[in-house]
């Protein structure tokens, strides 16, 4: 977790080094802190526990000198408290003159600090990076060589890291370095970034490189020079960022999450340009790195974390449906534990916002080197999931900021409804006219997000009315289940209440035994044309819990007459094709833990102990 940037370059590095952590407060929010050489060539360090905040207004109080270059770090925290003292930058050598920010995790940090305070150093902090700060500065008193010295540390380093370095000695220099953690270089005129991730520099810059495994950046304001860790020199293509800088700002919203809701209609007519033809005619050029496997695909094995395997469950029911494949869900986590089985035809499905969830990258990998072929549904350009794996299908859904997912969500969702099209098209699993009414379909998704999202008073009202409920129960069947435990997810994490998802269908095996008088339920309602009526057994569903005084709050069709007359409370979706129905339910859902946890008085955007990017296993 935790975001790093660093800047060399004309403008005043502060406000750049702020900005990009205002961007990045995403991967964690414990503490932040910046240095910067000052025009006098001195080193000088604000770092401060809590929120970005904090910092912006300590240095507000008493400002930071001019500079040209600097580094800065938001932290989530692992080792170490969220304190001031156990903030970034850590300061190394006798003078302190080197700075340095570290993301990740450096698991042999207590025999590198065993053997640094046999040499005398003194630590200031319980943090693990501190010791990669004490380690380059004794190279470096040792060698006189900052790059050098900065190339033997990396190596001695295990574990994930992304680390950076100034040192007063060089005060036109970044050193950086990674490994099993993002770094991404933003390149300017006369002025060079790094990231980690591009929201970090994209107002600046849309100019990047992702940095590849192993490699150290030499970054000066006129020049970038990129190496492995034994020293050689490499070379990666330049990608232009296609997010608008904007979009990454609340643009007047209350918070990030209200906008990142709003912005859906957008994100998923994005993620569905070009990519279906006005007849409904579904295309991914994307795919043709692992065209010749399509037909040879006996399995799909979708694998993700959060929010991102719950799209993913949502999107197993469309590609059995549509390509005929079988497909299972497996969180990154358990899946490379448990020995998979895995052969050349089996394609693994990697879904992640950020790609950089470690235990998703983790899991890609065991996946490759296993012999299956990866595809990755990514949204951000330059992760390294994306760059990992054998193909990459980006969903469009611009920055999102808030740590609790939305729009990236029903993007991704969008993304494998367009697999699951493809592969049915050009195995031939399905009459393509089927298949262009699906497609079709998809077309309408904007508007009919668009209209969901003027219809939320009675949603925003609800939440009012349950902010104080102790328990929430969510039931769904068929789509609807993921959707249930989506529901539930984003009441836990922003409303900080527990909540549960369940399948309607295992109601009376177990969780209806919670229900009593007044337990809010909220039920996600199939369609009354479903040809499997499972209308009719959800809405007896609604009926049971309501025997036994559940509130039922029901997310039916609109023009359901029938669930009207057992919920107390129904609202409204425009009637789609019933695999895309999802998309539609879920809006309510987010609106509701959204505004529940505003009235509870609590952060929307950044709830307590979580991070956007989860970046350590
Ligand atoms: C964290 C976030 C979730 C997200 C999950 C997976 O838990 O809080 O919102 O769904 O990580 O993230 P990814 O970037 O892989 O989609």
């Amino acid at each position: 977790m935790c975001g790093i940037v660093g800047y060399v370059g004309p403008k005043s590095t502060v406000d750049v080094l702020l900005g990009g952590l205002k961007r990045l407060e995403y991967r964690g929010y414990d503490s932040a802190g910046v240095s910067v050489i000052n025009h006098q060539g001195q080193l000088e360090t604000r770092k401060k526990a809590g929120k970005l905040t904090k910092l912006v207004e300590d240095i507000e109080k008493a400002p930071l000198g001019e500079s040209n270059i600097g580094i800065g770090h938001t932290r989530w925290a692992t080792h170490g408290a969220p304190t001031d003292g156990n903030a970034h930058p850590h300061l190394g050598g006798e003078h302190q003159k080197l700075s340095l920010i570290h993301n990740g995790i450096i698991e042999n940090f207590s025999e590198l600090k065993t053997e640094l305070l046999l040499q005398g150093a003194v630590f200031a902090s319980e943090t693990d990076s501190e010791a990669a700060a004490h380690l380059v500065a004794a190279q470096y008193a040792k060698t006189g060589d900052l790059t050098e010295s900065f190339r033997t540390v990396v190596r001695r380093l295990h574990g994930a890291f992304t680390i950076l370095v100034v040192h007063e000695d060089e005060p036109g220099l970044v050193l950086a370095a990674r490994r099993n953690a993002p770094l991404v270089i933003g390149l300017g005129d006369g002025e060079n970034f790094l990231g980690s991730d591009v929201a970090a520099f994209v107002e600046h810059t849309k100019r990047a490189i992702a940095v590849g495994q192993d490699e150290i950046v030499i970054l000066k304001a006129g020049s970038v020079e990129i190496e492995n860790f034994n020293g050689e020199k490499v070379t990666h293509e330049e990608f232009t960022v296609d997010w608008d800088a904007s979009a990454a700002s609340k643009g007047g919203w209350s918070s990030f999450m209200a906008k990142e809701i709003a912005d859906q209609p957008q994100s998923v007519g994005d993620t569905l340009m070009a990519r279906v033809s006005s007849d409904g005619y579904v295309n991914l050029e994307e795919l043709a790195s692992i065209s010749k496997l399509i037909p040879n695909i006996d399995r799909i094995i979708m694998v993700a974390c959060g929010t991102a395997a719950y799209a993913s469950e949502v999107g197993k029911y469309a590609i059995e449906a549509w390509a005929k494949i079988p497909v299972s869900v497996e969180l990154s986590h358990e899946f490379r534990y448990r020995q998979p089985i895995l052969t050349p035809n089996t394609l693994v499905v990697a879904v992640s916002q950020s790609g950089e969830t470690m235990d998703t990258l983790m899991a890609t990998r065991y996946a490759k080197e296993a012999g299956a072929s990866v595809l990755s549904i990514c949204n951000t350009q330059g992760a390294t999931l994306a760059r990992e794996a054998d193909a990459v299908l980006y969903t469009h859904a611009g920055p999102e900021v808030a740590v609790a997912s939305t729009k990236a969500f029903t993007a991704q969702i969008t993304a494998i409804f367009l697999l699951g099209l493809h592969l049915a098209t050009v195995r031939g699993t399905q009459p393509k006219e089927d298949l262009q009414v699906i497609g079709k379909e998809l077309l309408k998704l904007p508007g009919d997000i668009a209209d969901v999202l003027t219809t939320t008073d009675s949603t925003r009202a609800l939440a009012k009315k349950f902010k104080d409920a102790r328990t929430v129960l969510f039931l769904g069947r068929h789509v609807g289940f993921p959707i249930a435990l989506e529901g539930a997810l984003k009441l836990k994490e922003l409303a900080y209440i527990h909540s549960e998802g369940f399948a309607a269908g295992e109601l009376k095996h177990g969780p209806i035994a919670l229900i009593e008088e007044g337990q809010p339920v909220i039920v996600i309602v199939p369609s009354p044309s479903d040809p499997d009526s499972l209308h009719a057994k959800v809405v007896s569903n609604i009926q049971e819990v309501k025997a036994r005084g559940a509130q039922v709050i029901a997310i039916a069709e609109q023009g359901d007459a029938e669930v009207s007359k057992y919920a107390a409370e129904v609202i409204y979706v425009p009637a789609i094709h019933k695999m895309l129905a999802p998309i539609l339910n879920v809006i309510p859902l987010q609106i509701f833990a959204m505004e529940l946890a505003a009235a509870k008085g609590l952060d929307v955007d950044q709830p307590r102990n979580l991070a956007k990017s989860v970046t350590v296993e």
